[in-house]
Parts: C-alpha cells; sequence; structure tokens
C-alpha cells in the first residue's frame, strides 16, 4: 500500500462486504448508513482500511515489518509525536509462577500519554493535516480522549472531547492540560459517543471515535506488527486484549492479519478477548451465537465500561476467523490481577490492562504451557489512583527518628531489626 499523501484508501464494510477507495475523510459504509440501525444489535456499516503489500508484491517470509508501509497515510509527525515503541517485557516471577516460559507483557501502558490509544491518535492526527482539517472531536472514556488530546497539541490541532462526567479525574485533567475544550456530559460513553456524532455532523471536524473513524484500528494495528518485530519475527501462539468497545482487539487481530497477507507471516495467533463480567456484550454475543446489547455496563475497569460496543461485529468476526475464546472475569479478579502485575512484575497498570492478565489466569488451562503467549497491557494505573487505594492504604507518619522508624516498620510490616 503506498503510504503517499493524498492516495486514495480502498475500504471493505464489516457489515455488507461492500468495497471502494475514497481519497476523503469516510466513517460509515454509504450503503449501510442508509439503512436503518437495529438498536439491540451492533452498529452496523464499520469499514475496514484493505491492505495490500507496496507494489503488490508478497514479502519473504519472517523478514522484519516495516511497520509504516502498514499504515494507509505517511506518518509525517512521528518524530513530534512518536506513539508505540513501547517494551515487550519478559516478566521473571510470572512466568516461574505460571509455567509459562515464554509469556510475554506488551506494555503500552508506557507510551506517550499512557495508553495504547496514542496509536490511533497519531493516525487520526496525520488523517486531520492531511484533510486540512484543524479540529478532531471525539468521545472517550478517558484515554482516548487524553491521548487525542496530546497528539493534538503535539501537531497543532485543537481537540473538543465528550466523556462521562464520571472518568478518572486524572484523565480528565490530563486531556484540559494538553489544551483540549473537555465536555463533561451527564450520561454514559455511549450517550457521550453519540452527542460526538452528532456535534461532528453538523459543526464539522474530524471525528475520532473509536471503530466509527476506520482509521483507530488501522493506527491500533500497529501493536501486532510491534510484537512481531520484538519476537524475533515471530507470530504467537495466543494473545490476550482487554475489550469494551473492541477496537483495541480488531487492530490487534487485523495487524496480524496484514502481516500474513504481506507474506512475512504464514498464520495469526488465537486471539482472546477478554472483558469485565459487568461489561460483557462481546462474551455473551459469542457464547449465544447472536449479538447482544446489554441494559447497563458496571465495572471497576472504567475503560471497558461499553453496552453497545462500536466495533462489536468486527470482533466477533475476528474472534471465529482467530479461533480465539472470550473470557470473561469478575472485578474482584481484575483487582487481584492489578496487584500481583505490581507486585510481581513492577508494572502498575489501569484496571482494564490487568482484566487482560485475570484472563490469561483464568483461561490458561486451555494453552500447552511451552506456547508463546502475549498479555497486553494497554493503560497506565497512574491515571486511575482511586482504583489502585482499594488495594492498599497509606500507612500513617512516623516521626523522623530511628526508634520510632524501627518499631514503626515492626508494628506495620512485621520487620525486626538485629
Ligand atoms: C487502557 C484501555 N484498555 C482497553 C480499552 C478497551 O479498548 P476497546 O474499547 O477498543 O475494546 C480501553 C478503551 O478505552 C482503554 O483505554
Amino acid at each position: 500500500m503506498p503510504a503517499s499523501p493524498g492516495a486514495p484508501i480502498r475500504y471493505a464494510c464489516v457489515t455488507c462486504g461492500k468495497t471502494f477507495e475514497s481519497a476523503g475523510v469516510v466513517y460509515r459504509c454509504p450503503d449501510c448508513a442508509r439503512r436503518p440501525e437495529d438498536a439491540h444489535g451492533f452498529p452496523t456499516g464499520c469499514l475496514s482500511v484493505v491492505y495490500a503489500p507496496p507494489g503488490g508484491k508478497r514479502m519473504d517470509k519472517g523478514g522484519a515489518a516495516d511497520i509504516e508501509s502498514f499504515l494507509p497515510l505517511p506518518m509525517s509527525r512521528r518524530s513530534a509525536f512518536p506513539a508505540g515503541a513501547t517494551p515487550l517485557i519478559a516478566p521473571e516471577a510470572l512466568r516461574k509462577r505460571t509455567g509459562f516460559a515464554n509469556l510475554w507483557l506488551k506494555n503500552d501502558a508506557a507510551s506517550l500519554s499512557g495508553s495504547l490509544k496514542d496509536r490511533a491518535s497519531a493516525l487520526v492526527a496525520e488523517q486531520a493535516l492531511a484533510a486540512g482539517e484543524d479540529r478532531v472531536v471525539l468521545a472517550s472514556t478517558g484515554n482516548a480522549g487524553a491521548s487525542m488530546a496530546g497528539a493534538g497539541a503535539a501537531c497543532g490541532l485543537r481537540v473538543i472531547l465528550f466523556v462521562p462526567a464520571a472518568a478518572p479525574r486524572a484523565k480528565l485533567l490530563q486531556s484540559l492540560l494538553y489544551g483540549a475544550r473537555v465536555v463533561p456530559v451527564q450520561g454514559t460513553y455511549d450517550e457521550a459517543f453519540s452527542l460526538s456524532i452528532a456535534y461532528t455532523e453538523r459543526f464539522g471536524g474530524i471525528n475520532r471515535n473509536t471503530a466509527y473513524n476506520p482509521l483507530t484500528v488501522e493506527g491500533k494495528k500497529t501493536v501486532s506488527l510491534e510484537i512481531y518485530n520484538q519476537l524475533g519475527c515471530r507470530v504467537p501462539d495466543s494473545v490476550y486484549v482487554p475489550t469494551g468497545d473492541g477496537v483495541i482487539f480488531s487492530g490487534a487481530c487485523k495487524g496480524f492479519a496484514d502481516l500474513k497477507t504481506a507474506g512475512l507471516a504464514d498464520r495469526v495467533p488465537e486471539m482472546n478477548v477478554v472483558q469485565a463480567e459487568g461489561s460483557n456484550a462481546i462474551v455473551q454475543s459469542a457464547r449465544s451465537g447472536r449479538q447482544t446489547v446489554i441494559a447497563s455496563a458496571r465495572t471497576i475497569a472504567d475503560s471497558l465500561s461499553v453496552r453497545r460496543p462500536a466495533a462489536g461485529s468486527m470482533a466477533l468476526r475476528f474472534l471465529s476467523e482467530t479461533g480465539g475464546r472470550a473470557v470473561q472475569v469478575t472485578d474482584v479478579a481484575i483487582q487481584a490481577a492489578q496487584a500481583e502485575l505490581a507486585h510481581s512484575a513492577g508494572l502498575f497498570v489501569e484496571p482494564s490492562s490487568a482484566a487482560a492478565w485475570a484472563g490469561f489466569l483464568q483461561d490458561r488451562q486451555n494453552l500447552d504451557p511451552r506456547s508463546t503467549v502475549v498479555v497486553l497491557l494497554t493503560g497506565t494505573g497512574f491515571k486511575d489512583v482511586a482504583a489502585a487505594e482499594s488495594l492498599v492504604s497509606l500507612p500513617p507518619s512516623c516521626p523522623s527518628e530511628l526508634e520510632s522508624a524501627t518499631r514503626f516498620l515492626s508494628e506495620h510490616y512485621h520487620i525486626q531489626q538485629g
């Protein structure tokens, strides 16, 4: 795919299969957009960018992936907002405890704004610049907004952000500090989503809503291209992805699918969705074989809290194509997983990311312990200190004097000196 400015991009509709090319900004399939939506099913007409290797020539199996050549737009601001390039961690204690010697943690909590969302924001910023737009509008549970606000600040774009008023405070403050116009909405994320679309339809600007803008899946696919390169140009056997709307999951799946289309890989991993029990529309749908919208979503993992997943159809398709499983975990398991990642791997992630670790722990009896497994950690814990406060509490203060400190350590941590 030639990533040249202004070149048309080829899209395929996930619902009806229509393919078409456009050099402009497109969101939904024009045919599906004309039909009424079923509010009891997942959104229809999501578009997927069609990848073809440059010059139509398949690459040699096992070669390194040149990540930018997989994207539909040139990354002209890569040095201003270098999203991605996050570490793939070999967690020694967790490998030992679980018996999985080839276990890896892909730590996107280390990305610029603290979440994997930067991968999509960087590409949408390019889309806005290429279209001559100076304004990006979006709805977010918090991380996508903060990420787009950061990318906007780095690339000279204005960002208007609709978020549920109940989103973690640090995510809102972070967005404001980057300069975004933040609109805390009295309602759910699903309501903020509809409001942001109504806003762009009336007043213009690029809409970055997850799944609604097809470039969000494209940006997020870079995580899989990186994993492939970091594993020495190999595809893992299983991947666990924390899932709400299903865009990170679909992006991760598409990255591996594109590697196969390119000829670099000859298979894709088994891709597993992990959802919170209180926000499990995709899990319910995968198990029943019928798209299921839930009445309301409630979980400690606020980033996964979605009633009607925007990329639900795409995620279900990838789940079945890759032979992955749909796993749901309780909030209690998520909290235990958050604590374990912190004290056994030195990683402070937000509850959504911890859900992926909880999902792997729960599902691992289905895996060969010799297999290569990647657990995707998508967001930092620093933005949701309230969630961490339910795991630990600050001890009282201690006088600055050795005798008192010795007594303090003995009383609070049972450390006896001498
Ligand atoms: C840190 C983090 N992890 C996971 C997710 C879930 O991603 P998706 O909604 O694409 O399934 C989000 C979404 O906001 C997120 O911010």
